[in-house]
């Protein structure tokens, strides 16, 4: 605390305001071993009536995040934006979008979050803009305008023989067909990695850096306590603009499968994550760089920490152990995987902290991916175990404590996300798992008074709702809360306590050791099939009593003596070393 009074009293002493050192960060900053959540502020709470969720929303629902054991929320983009891609084109980066409230009511929302130990995170689209953004508005007013060079702009590489101008090369928009649009006006192509709608914003050119990193600053300076960064690996483009090598047969816009080797995960990425960290640590209070970082595998992963420097993010995410086994395809319960994944974060990274992840807006539901029909509710659990009771900063999705399902449209018409238009059948969009918050039973599940929310909400929030699984002692939420309880109160699940993942059980079993200050064992061990399993526990923990801290369907019994603990189907327990 004297440091910053001292730094005021000699700025207004001497008339000017003097240059602040770094704050050192804490040994155990805050965002190590948090639970964080992301809100998609469309759907969580809508508070003014007209279907779509928003700031005050958020802020009326605090006190359940705070039940829930979260210490962050990220709010995807709720700036103002044509909503195109629902908020991730952005068209003024140092506003909020009416529809979402008011600046007022985002300052709001950030000290009634502190109160409750909350801190708010924001998302940071870099990569692009809104085409209605002003700075393309101007870059794309002609050749010679200042901002032209703020964006990815090229020549036709010649014309075809009807006079139309032949993109670049052929790269691709991840949202379907060449990634190179023609503007009329200025006779060039833009790069667009996302919708047309969505042009890159030119990286290398210093006054982009400049101009975004003020942007950080104008948020930092309003409290939040990081940002979650956007399609981040996107940022850079070769510059010879070579073609991609196609990788054989076609995806679901029709368009030949490339590997993206010229357009994702450059490495000229990391000067600009190693300077944006720098501006971060120059504010106190540990704020936190988050990656959306979809990476091939974890070395790639431990690059984007800053390797052995630790420099550039502090939580890239690590999508491999949620997202692995198979991205919007079904996920494989399969304990050998889960096991070399948990362990090769926890052996590969250096020390630093994973952050995992199993759902988010872009993809299926977990419920959804691992679900086998008949287990669906314990493996929820497990999914939630994993998350909650690793070594880890965990992030979860609206919903996702309940058991919210995909709900995909099931007609073309009623689709919103305009990938969903484009890709029908094949790729029917992401409304599936954008669907509004289940808070209650009643007509429109407490999440809006209109009849007509911007995205239907889904019939079962009848039975699957917060009010009905607060009463269910073996609910989703229920077993969310008891997790995050105990990683709170806990000395084993304390963000530094050790974690060893047992890689010599039974096939189909994960388990881990977490050990804390107090040299108490903790053991967690989840059985991820449908016939009993049994685990000799001695060589882990000792032949001593062990004493049941969570359960979600055995064994029941508070004390287990015997070293062979047989594992029900699909269970999860989790019990720490007694007398
Ligand atoms: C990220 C977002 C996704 C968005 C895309 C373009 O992947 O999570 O929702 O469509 O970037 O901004």
């Amino acid at each position: 605390m004297l440091r910053p009074i001292l730094a005021t009293l000699l700025a207004l002493s001497s008339g000017t305001l003097l240059a602040q050192t770094a704050p050192t960060p804490t040994a155990t900053p805050w965002w190590k071993g948090a639970v964080l959540y992301e809100i998609y502020p469309r759907s969580f709470q809508d508070s003014n009536g007209d279907g779509v969720g928003d700031l005050n929303g958020i802020t009326s629902r605090l006190d359940y995040l705070q039940k829930l054991g979260i210490d962050g929320i990220w709010i995807a983009p709720a700036y103002p934006s044509p909503q195109v891609d629902f908020g991730y084109d952005i068209s003024d980066y140092e506003a909020i979008d009416p529809q979402y409230g008011t600046m007022a009511d985002f300052e709001k929302l950030v000290a009634a979050a502190k109160q409750r130990h909350i801190r708010v995170l924001m998302d940071m689209v870099l990569n692009h803009t809104s085409d209605k953004d002003p700075w393309f508005v101007q870059s794309k007013s002609s050749r010679t305008d200042p901002k032209r060079d703020w964006y990815v702009w090229r020549d036709p590489k010649g014309y075809d023989k009807d006079g139309k101008p032949i993109p670049p090369n052929n790269w691709q928009s991840v949202f379907g067909h060449s990634a190179w649009e023609w503007d009329a006006g200025t006779k060039q192509f833009y790069y667009h990695r996302f919708y047309v709608q969505q042009p890159d914003l030119n990286w290398r050119n210093p006054a982009v850096e400049k101009a975004m990193f003020d942007v950080l600053r104008f948020w930092l300076d309003k409290g939040v306590a990081g940002f979650r960064l956007d399609a981040i690996p996107s940022l850079f483009e070769d510059p010879a603009m070579r073609n991609e090598p196609e990788k054989g047969g076609t995806n679901a816009y029709g368009d030949p499968n490339l590997n993206t080797i010229y357009t994702d995960n450059l490495p000229e990425v990391h000067g600009v994550i190693a300077r944006m960290r720098k501006v971060v640590a120059a504010y106190p209070d540990d704020r936190v760089l988050i990656g959306e970082t979809y990476l091939p595998n974890v070395e790639e992963l431990d690059k984007w920490y800053g390797g052995a420097a630790k420099n550039e993010l502090q939580l890239p995410m690590d999508m491999l152990l949620g997202f692995g086994s198979g991205y919007a395809g079904h996920g494989k319960l399969d304990a050998t995987f889960f096991r070399n994944t948990i362990n090769a974060a926890e052996t590969k990274l250096q020390g630093s902290e994973p952050l995992f992840v199993f759902s988010n807006h872009d993809n299926p539901r977990d419920w959804d991916r691992y679900s086998d029909g008949v287990h669906d509710l314990q493996i929820a659990k497990i999914l939630a175990t994993m998350l909650l009771t690793t070594r880890d900063t965990a992030l979860l999705y609206y919903g996702e404590e309940l058991g919210m399902k995909t709900h995909t449209p099931t007609r073309v018409e009623d689709v919103q996300d305009p990938i969903g238009k484009l890709g029908w059948p094949k790729e029917k969009g992401r409304d599936g798992e954008r669907t509004p918050m289940q808070w209650t039973a009643d007509a429109q599940a407490g999440f809006s008074t209109n009849a007509h929310t911007w995205l239907p909400v889904a019939a079962d929030h009848t039975t699957l709702n917060v009010v009905s699984e607060e009463q269910d002692p073996n609910s989703l939420l229920r077993w969310y809360q008891q997790l995050t309880h105990l990683r709170d109160s806990n000395p084993a699940f304390a963000p530094d306590a050790k974690i060893n993942v047992l890689m010599n059980t039974a096939a189909d079993v994960l388990a881990y050791t977490r050990a804390g200050a107090d040299g108490k064992l903790v053991l967690v061990a989840i059985n991820m099939s449908d016939a009993p399993q049994t685990l000799d526990t001695s060589a882990y923990v000792g032949t001593g009593a062990l004493h049941t801290l969570a359960a979600s369907n055995a064994p029941q019994n508070n004390s287990v003596k015997s070293k062979q603990v047989t594992l029900p189907p699909f269970s999860v327990w989790v019990a720490e070393q007694g007398q």
